[in-house]
């Protein structure tokens, strides 16, 4: 006999409000979910549209190394499919610090290695073992999900607007007045949304203020100002774009940084799940006690085979550069397209790309009418190119940036070359059609 449940269910009144915790009763959904979701709705109906908004890769455009999954299945057919430990397989800790000498330059100790399900429950473990609740977190905007991290940890954030002249990225001026008061600074480099990546005066400068804030607490007694440093893509930074690291540029800050890292973006294995932290040896305790309590590692075959690939350097080397030629000139096309309309005095105005999946442009569209729709918001911006122009982007908006700017964000890996240059003719007709004002 089946008990069927679904009348329990109906008409709940009052209870979801009564059953709901503090936390859950804050939680927001991901705003750039919602915009997929709605592309992905017009794609069904039939809609020709080229979906530039997911920080994800279409398999057929990128698919995972496979070198990678050769490793990943011989090792699940030998077995490796129980529980690893918690804080990670030894063979994955240890390769991680091996390709962090060979490919950064930095040689950090044993005990410094925590691995997990992809970066984001190690971002949510360093603000985790971090943070308390209303402790002060300094963070910019535009940037990837960091207020939904602060909100999981009842925490404060002193949210500063980061200029474009200023790459998107903030600078140690703009941090100076809140530096005293602060626990934790998010800096995500090379950055989603926009495309940029932070230089080595600007990190240097940022870095040179930690320390000094940390000198003068360590006198106090007082608790330190942590960087969590979000380098998820810096396998994809440009040619002749610098990847920076904080404890590169001033290695005291080694006991001050949390590096988080994954194969996600740098082998476009995003499904796999696999991502590491690196952090002083003294917070490795309560995140891997963290983690292991979340069940939040990375299966055990996919660290090692993450371990072994790593490990192969000569033989990844042809596919990781086939992979960044292929990512970099994507954006390279992208803003040459927007530059040459631009140029044309078109209203558009592309920002150079330095890494990740992105590209950044400004539509200044407002007060013009297209269609039937009149440019209010920097929504209807994003509106008129993905229902006039078949262009789905994020408005910044979604990344917490000021409204009214019409900065928007292109993401590539999710498109074919082809969707691009339809796209971009597309989006080039409309702004020479320019709307009614
Ligand atoms: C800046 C940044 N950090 C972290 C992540 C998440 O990485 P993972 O998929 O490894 O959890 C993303 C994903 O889009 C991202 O853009």
């Amino acid at each position: 006999m089946t008990t069927t449940l679904d009348p329990w269910f109906a008409d709940p009144g009052t209870l979801p409000e009564r059953t709901r915790s503090q936390l859950a009763m804050q939680m927001e959904p991901s705003h750039i979910l919602a915009i997929a979701d709605e592309v992905r709705g017009l794609q069904a109906a039939g809609e020709p549209i080229a979906n530039f908004t997911i920080g994800d890769f279409a398999p057929s455009e990128f698919p995972v190394p496979r070198r990678f999954l050769e490793h990943e299945q011989r090792l699940q057919d030998a077995g490796e499919n129980n529980y690893p430990p918690a804080v990670g397989m030894p063979q994955l800790r240890a390769a991680i610090r091996r390709h962090y000498v060979r490919d950064l330059g930095l040689s950090y100790p044993e005990g410094t290695v925590q691995v997990g399900s992809g970066a984001r429950p190690l971002i949510y473990a360093a603000f985790a073992c971090l943070v308390s609740p209303g402790d002060k977190v300094l963070y910019q905007v535009p940037s990837w999900n960091t207020s939904y991290y602060i909100a999981l940890n009842f925490a404060h954030g002193i949210e500063l607007v980061a200029k474009p002249e200023h790459g998107f990225m903030l600078t140690a001026d703009d941090l100076a007045p809140h530096m005293q008061e602060a626990r934790l600074l998010i800096i995500n480099s090379p950055q989603n949304p926009s495309g940029t990546a932070i230089s080595r005066e600007a990190m240097t400068e940022i870095c040179e203020a930690i320390v000094a804030e940390n000198r003068r607490r360590d006198e106090t007694g007082q608790r330190p100002l942590f960087l969590l440093y979000d380098m998820v893509y810096w396998q994809l930074t440009l040619d002749d774009v610098e990847h920076v690291t904080p404890v590169g540029c001033v290695p005291e800050m080694a006991r001050y940084t949390i590096m988080v890292d994954a194969i996600s973006k740098s082998w476009a294995a995003t499904g796999v799940r696999v991502g590491w932290a690196v952090a002083p040896p003294w917070l490795m305790a309560p995140m891997k006690a963290l983690v292991g309590h979340m069940g939040a590692w990375a299966g055990r075959a996919p660290q090692l085979a993450t371990a072994a690939t790593l490990d192969e350097p000569d033989i990844m080397r042809p596919w990781m550069e086939a992979y960044r030629t292929k990512v970099s000139g994507r954006q390279t096309r992208i803003y040459e397209r927007l530059s040459a309309l631009s140029a044309a005095g078109l209203p558009v105005e592309p920002v150079q790309p330095e890494g990740a999946l992105y590209v950044t442009a400004r539509f200044p569209l407002h007060g013009r009418t297209f269609g039937d729709r009149t440019v209010e918001t920097d929504e209807d911006i994003r509106s008129v190119l993905l229902h006039q122009a078949h262009t789905a982007v994020v408005p910044f908006t979604s990344f917490g940036y000021p409204e009214g700017t019409g900065w928007m964000r292109f993401s590539i890996g999710a498109v074919t070359d082809a969707d691009i240059e339809a796209a971009l003719d597309r989006i080039e007709a409309l702004l020479r059609q320019g709307g009614s004002s």
